[in-house]
């Protein structure tokens, strides 16, 4: 028999005992995974949130639409992984692992009917990605949706690490409200880095398969992001043809059409070759550089400060509590 035990770290115990021997109790610490739940509110944010970076703004609310297809997608997913699950240890993650993401989604669908709310034809967009993970859902098999899931949550830690560590020029300047929202769904996508991976190697553990995915998976996000641009420049009236979207071409040469253009050239080739290393099956997700500002993010949380404007330009507060 097993049983969870909560400790004040966060962090929870697994307890088994061996009914056969009467005495032999071991304690396994099964995960460190919090849930946590800012109750993040956006009324009439505008569209280009930070008006110094409006390429990233716009690249900040397609991850907004993009999370609620993904995010619901991966609590499906999970659930459905449930039943091939054999270690208790593992279950406990995916468990924990499918309740962060289901806050994500639910706090960025705040951020998305806010913007819906001002630009109604935005409603489309939201349908559009809800339906394009329906369909993949659909098309694919559970072994097919681990490997996605695996393969793209772990490029999550070298790319939302590197946006953390250069979170000055892309959120200091923005909404306080849609800055912290990023950088705590970041903070927490570090924080279960490894979750995905360990589903995948428990059910699956083909770890050449994960790789065989690839080309599909980076098909799909690249069409979800092309087609959420495509819904802005439609529906939000001065956003058609704006030059922070720019074409092919100045997407690649343009300052203004690369949301991540204010990240020094050395640090984004980093963080492209670390994204690319994670795809290898000997990665170590768990070892991994964190930046040390995710830990002031969870200490702040912990000692109770609002983190729904805790960084950016304080729509509310007289200065946002972090401004590092
Ligand atoms: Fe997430
Ligand atoms: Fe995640």
């Amino acid at each position: 028999m097993f049983g969870l035990v909560a400790v004040p770290s966060g962090r929870q115990l697994l307890l088994t005992l061996d009914m056969s021997s009467r005495s032999h109790l071991t304690v396994v610490a099964v995960s460190d995974l919090q849930v946590r739940q800012p109750a993040f509110t956006f009324d009439d944010v505008e569209f280009l949130w930070n008006p110094t970076n409006p390429a990233y703004s716009v690249f900040v609310n397609a991850l907004s639409f993009w999370v609620i297809g993904l995010e619901r997608y991966l609590v499906r997913i999970t659930k459905d992984a449930d039943a091939n699950i054999t270690d208790p240890a593992v279950r406990e993650e995916a468990r924990l692992f499918m309740q962060q993401e289901a806050v994500h989604s639910k706090a960025h669908r705040r951020h998305v009917k806010a913007l819906v709310a001002r630009f109604p034809g935005l409603h489309a967009a939201v349908e559009m990605v809800v339906a394009q993970y329906d369909d993949l859902y659909d098309r694919h098999d559970l072994r097919y949706h681990l490997a996605y899931a695996a393969a793209l949550e772990g490029t999550f830690t070298p790319v939302f690490g590197t946006l953390i560590e250069h979170r000055a020029p892309l959120f200091r300047d923005g909404d306080a409200r849609v800055a912290s929202l990023c950088l705590w769904h970041f903070c927490e996508e570090i924080e279960h880095r490894s979750s995905a991976v360990t589903i995948y190697d428990h059910v699956v553990g083909d770890r050449a398969y994960r790789l065989r995915v690839l080309p599909s998976l980076v098909r799909h996000v690249n069409s979800g992001f092309n087609a959420l641009l495509h819904e802005f420049q439609t529906h939000v009236p001065g956003e058609a043809g704006a030059a922070h979207y720019g074409s092919t071409i100045t997407r690649l040469l343009g300052r203004n059409a690369n949301p991540f253009a204010t990240i020094p050239l050395r640090d984004r080739i980093r963080m492209a070759i670390r994204g690319i290393a994670s795809l290898d099956p000997r990665f170590d997700h768990e070892h991994q550089p964190i930046p040390a500002w995710a830990d002031t993010w969870f200490a702040h949380y912990d000692q109770g400060d609002d983190m729904t404007q805790f960084y950016g330009t304080a729509t509310h507060l007289a200065t946002p509590v972090d401004a590092s």
